[in-house]
């Protein structure tokens, strides 16, 4: 039975190698303002959601992921699931998120999550593709 929680200052050491992209710092600071959900099953962290707020305001699914050989069995979806209920619980009307123009298989998933695809935006320098924005509204 897998469990979606707010991970602690202890799962620190989970979170900076497999969300290794952000560093310490960014990964503490996620932990502090109950930015990052985290699914666990029998002790063991199985995948992380982080995000952050668009304006401020909106929610924005910043990463998803589930750790290999545990894909595909509801660890994301339980993920994302708990999230959007926390944020429309918080009074949240609109979801955001992003992927790059080439992963077809995140955007699909997204897609599978009540996502529609609402334009693009290059990033000189950072990315050599597009990175497309996808969101979701309330009701
Ligand atoms: C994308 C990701 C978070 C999905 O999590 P998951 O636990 O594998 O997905 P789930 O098992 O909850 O998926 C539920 C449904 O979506 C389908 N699905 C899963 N991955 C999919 C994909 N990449 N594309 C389309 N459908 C997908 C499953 O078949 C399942 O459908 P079913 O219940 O009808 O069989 C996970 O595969 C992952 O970590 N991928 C690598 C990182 C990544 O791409 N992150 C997203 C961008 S930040």
């Amino acid at each position: 039975m897998v469990e979606i929680a707010k991970p602690g200052q202890g799962d620190k050491e989970w979170l900076l190698r497999e969300d290794h992209h952000v560093g310490e710092a960014w990964v503490s600071r996620c932990i502090d303002l109950d930015e990052y959900l985290i699914a666990r099953e029998e002790g063991e962290i199985l995948g992380f959601l982080r995000f952050s707020r668009f304006w401020g305001r909106i929610p924005y699914m910043e990463m998803i992921r589930v750790l290999d050989g545990h894909r595909r069995s509801g660890v994301g979806t339980a993920l994302f699931l708990a999230w959007e209920t926390e944020m429309r619980e918080s009074g949240a009307r609109l979801l955001m998120t992003s992927s790059e123009c080439d992963e077809s298989r995140p955007q699909d998933w997204h897609r599978r999550n009540g996502f529609s695809e609402t334009g693009s935006i290059e990033l000189p320098g950072i990315q050599t593709v597009p990175e497309v924005f996808f969101l979701k509204k309330l009701d």
